[in-house]
């Protein structure tokens, strides 16, 4: 096993640049206190906005902290919002005001741009509104253009508000001083900004995914388990009774190169006023887990949100506030229509697929900046898929089995063609997930007796022979392969996760994870043969790897002059 340790990692100068764009940064946010209207206001969406799923039963209902308490089955945001929403509440009380929330389920995004809280030229503040489902990513930008309108609007209301008064000799100094500190803590931020677009350097030539896993305590993982609150239940393995740590710690050490060190700022610097989204199946949704926990470290509390739309197709958006920026989960397992669309209701045995139907999905794909890809494990369960004769909007139910490859290729058809037509490939990038393997049989990997599964696994497969079989289908990778190579228009860049994934057959989730949205009990942890999941895996742990393959190559792009 390869041991090298690289001083790239963790050099010196490279944590004294951190530092530095860090201090840069505080001193900017210092510079320019919230009036107290935005402060209020951004309480109150904020709060408004993490209650989306719930409050939309209370529409146009007086707003009170009362009204909050709706059912949630997140105690965290609980809290959240209502020590966020009683303190909006209690400050308009303390002004003789009250405030009216009015939501708006799936209203177009303009509705909500042109309606959103305005504070009255009194200051009072007469009402929110907010737009569920579809439209979160705009409506969030919209409300940061709001705050930002607002802190322009201080200087001129604020001091009669306050009663501070104009003119005087002391004052108009005390306002150049304070100006003078703005002007060079914006330049500071300018030269912060600078060195945050820069380009890191990751040679087009070099396969980033032939190299080994080395074991690095010192580089590895990139976040802690406890640090990240976004990671769900399913996979924070070490909370839910895992013993051994060592899965986080091995880093993926390229041969011809080095996979640069994930750096959040950088990242976010590129997503700004952008979207970068994955779509697909729950390991998609692991690897957009693993996306969120990777860059909200660098974003303080209260900055970033982070979203979810129970029973409707679309979507999770995390939203980083200071920078505009979402990173969204789009559930489509197959990525053409199928019977699984719903990401709730969807243990359905019998799955049937409209393989030349995208567009329903794909309409809400247009304009991404970044689109991550892929779909795998929900053809696994049969040798062949159904395909629908018909429509299911025409109430079809006829299928004819068709042989997985050969419907796995048409499906992938379908998608390329989508790209290749309505991709702006100076506007998008485009990335394909490899498959990402399961661990099910320890024969494979010589463990012939102790092996259950994945369940006893605590270090990768070291030793790699042509021979290893854990079963994926390599079908599936050369029909994506093939498709892969016939764009034209619209580069699509395959991430290559496979090989090196099925040497991680100690990373899944196993016993440590839910089942049907509860913890495993006791009983069902001593029991791996019925219950581990040796298909998703742990967080911190793989995932963060195959997004530092996205991380390599979106950093590694020039900026374009438009961005
Ligand atoms: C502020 O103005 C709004 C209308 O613009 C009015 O309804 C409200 O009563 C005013 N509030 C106060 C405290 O004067
Ligand atoms: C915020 O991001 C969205 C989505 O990328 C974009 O459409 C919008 O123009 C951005 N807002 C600003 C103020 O740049
Ligand atoms: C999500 O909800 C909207 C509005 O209710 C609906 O138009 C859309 O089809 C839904 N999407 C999915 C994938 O179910
Ligand atoms: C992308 O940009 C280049 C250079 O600005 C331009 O020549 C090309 O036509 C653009 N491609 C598309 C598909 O818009
Ligand atoms: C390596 O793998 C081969 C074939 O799978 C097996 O025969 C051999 O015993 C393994 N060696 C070790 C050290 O595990």
């Amino acid at each position: 096993m390869q041991q090298r340790r690289k001083s790239v990692f963790g050099s010196a100068p490279y944590a004294m640049k951190q530092a530095a764009l860090g201090a840069g940064v505080a001193a900017r946010k210092n510079g320019t206190p919230l009036s107290m209207a935005a402060v209020v206001f951004f309480l109150f969406v904020f709060a408004t906005f993490l209650y989306n799923e719930d409050i939309k039963s209370i529409a146009d209902f007086p707003f009170s902290s009362g009204a909050l308490r709706a059912k949630s089955p997140d105690l965290h945001l609980l809290q959240e919002a209502e020590a966020a929403a009683h303190q909006a509440v209690s400050t308009l009380a303390r002004r003789g005001e009250q405030a009216v929330v009015r939501v708006l389920d799936d209203a177009p995004a303009a509705t909500a741009t042109a309606t959103l809280l305005r504070p009255a030229a009194n200051g009072s503040i007469t009402g929110v509104l907010l737009v569920a489902k579809t439209n979160a990513a705009a409506v969030a930008s919209a409300i940061a253009r709001e705050e930002e309108g607002q802190e322009k609007d201080r200087d001129v209301t604020l001091p009669s508000v306050m009663g501070l008064g104009g003119g005087g000799a002391e004052e108009a100094k005390r306002r150049e001083d304070e100006e003078a500190a703005e002007r060079a803590s914006t330049a500071k931020a300018a030269a912060a900004t600078a060195a945050l677009r820069s380009v890191v350097s990751v040679p087009e030539t070099c396969d980033l995914y032939r190299g080994s896993w080395v074991y690095d305590e010192v580089n590895a993982p990139v976040y802690k388990e406890t640090q990240c609150e976004f990671l769900t239940e399913q996979v924070t393995c070490m909370r839910n009774g895992r013993r051994d740590d060592s899965y986080q710690k091995w880093r993926w050490q390229p041969t011809d190169c080095d996979l640069p060190r994930f750096d959040a700022r950088l990242l976010l610097e590129r997503l700004r006023n952008k979207r970068l989204m994955f779509v697909g199946d729950s390991l998609n949704r692991n690897q957009w887990e693993s996306m969120v926990c990777l860059v909200q470290s660098v974003i303080p509390k209260g900055h970033k949100t982070l979203t979810k739309f129970v029973n409707n197709g679309s979507s999770n958006i995390f939203y980083a506030h200071d920078y505009n920026a979402t990173v969204e989960f789009y559930w489509a397992p197959f990525l053409v229509e199928s019977n699984s669309d719903n990401p709730k209701v969807h243990s359905v045995p019998n799955r049937v697929i409209q393989w030349h139907s995208i567009a329903k999905h794909a309409k809400n794909w247009v304009g991404v900046d970044y689109l991550v890809f892929n779909t795998y494990i929900w053809w696994l369960n049969e040798l062949s898929m159904k395909v629908l004769k018909g429509s299911f909007d025409e109430g079809a139910t006829e299928y004819e089995e068709v042989d997985r490859p050969v419907a796995y290729s048409e499906v992938l058809k379908t998608w390329a063609k989508w790209v290749d037509r309505n991709i702006d490939p100076n506007r998008t990038t485009v990335f394909f997930m490899g498959m990402s393997p399961n661990h099910i049989t320890p024969e494979a990997w010589g463990n012939q007796q102790g092996g259950i599964k994945c369940a006893m696994e605590t270090q990768p497969i070291s030793n790699r022979s042509a021979t290893l079989d854990v079963g994926t289908d390599w079908r599936l990778y050369a029909g994506a392969q093939d498709v892969l190579q016939t764009f034209r228009r619209v580069p699509v860049h395959f991430v290559d996760i496979t090989a090196l994934s099925e040497l991680r057959k100690d990373a899944h989730t196993s016993v440590h994870t839910l089942r049907q949205g509860k913890l495993l009990t006791p009983e069902q942890q001593a029991d791996p043969r019925t219950y581990a999941d040796c298909i998703h895996w742990c967080l911190p742990g793989l995932p963060d790897t195959w997004n530092e393959f996205l991380y390599a190559r979106i950093v590694s792009r020039p900026w374009t002059t438009q961005a």
